[in-house]
């Protein structure tokens, strides 16, 4: 399956929530490199969606493969997939009774087995990537949350992830930290990180994104490139979309 660079398939997710049926049949390819944008409105699905992929919930149906292995019913093998497949939250999940260098570095002692002067290097490497190398002493409390963020896009980068999922990672940032934030992602797209990112960010998602999803009531309603979004008239929902959701935030 693998004849086109292609890092992670999904394949027909489907999930329901009691008699809610959430995802109604996602499919898409990621190829390496890539950054996929996912935006639509609040409850379509889009973090259920990458919760499926790392099966932190597991779909009714459908199947999601990581290079040639299929990650779906993978078994004990999920824990490997769950460090190629990193993951960014909008709230950071930070350890606060643990320095930043403490919270990168946690994996890599606990699950990579490194000792500690290795784990140790690699977690200020990762700082470095991010711009926080100054601040590996300090506790989460006294992070900004731009700064917290960055920390757990540090933590991700250190398992040497194959994908970074990013569940809407400023949302809860003010514009300003919002920036600095969405800075280190483009870098990191720009080195030729896979990336799929929830943003309703629009800026971001379009000097970013290779491909540009629009979800509604669990399934990709519309889809393509920023530019073809740009200059098509025909997709008519999500321009619909991010008009009502600029004009709700005063954008
Ligand atoms: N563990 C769960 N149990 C029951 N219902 C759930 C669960 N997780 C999600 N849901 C429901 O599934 C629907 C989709 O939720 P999801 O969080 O994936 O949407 P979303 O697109 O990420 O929304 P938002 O933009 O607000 O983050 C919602 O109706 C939500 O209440
Ligand atoms: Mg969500």
């Amino acid at each position: 399956m693998n004849s086109n660079n292609i890092v992670l398939r999904v394949e027909d997710i489907h999930k329901s929530f009691g008699d809610k049926e959430v995802l109604r049949g996602i499919s898409f390819d990621v190829v390496k490199g890539e950054t996929k944008v996912f935006i639509g409105p609040s409850g379509t699905g889009k973090s259920t969606l990458l919760r499926c992929i790392n099966q932190l919930t597991i779909p009714d149906r459908g199947r999601v493969w990581l290079d040639d292995e299929e990650i779906t019913n993978s078994g004990t093998r999920i824990n490997y997939f769950r460090q190629k497949i990193g993951m960014v939250f909008q709230n950071y999940y930070l350890f606060d009774h643990l320095t930043a260098l403490k919270n990168v570095e946690l994996a890599l002692l606990k699950v990579r087995g490194m000792n500690k002067e290795e784990a140790r290097e690699k977690a200020l490497t990762e700082l470095r990537q991010v711009g926080l190398e100054d601040w590996a002493d300090h506790y989460p409390a006294e992070l900004s949350g731009g700064q917290a963020q960055r920390v757990s896009i540090a933590r991700a980068l250190a398992m040497d992830p194959e994908v970074i999922l990013f569940d809407e990672p400023t949302s809860a940032l003010d514009p300003e930290l919002t920036r600095e934030v969405l800075e280190v992602m483009k870098r990191l797209a720009q080195q030729g990180m896979t990336m799929l990112v929830v943003t309703h960010e629009m800026g971001f998602a379009c000097s970013v994104a290779t491909e540009i999803l629009f979800m509604e009531n669990g399934v990709v309603a519309e889809r393509g490139t920023p530019d073809l979004l740009t200059h098509d008239p025909q997709f008519t929902r999500m321009k619909n979309f991010i008009g009502q959701f600029n004009s709700y935030r005063g954008g």
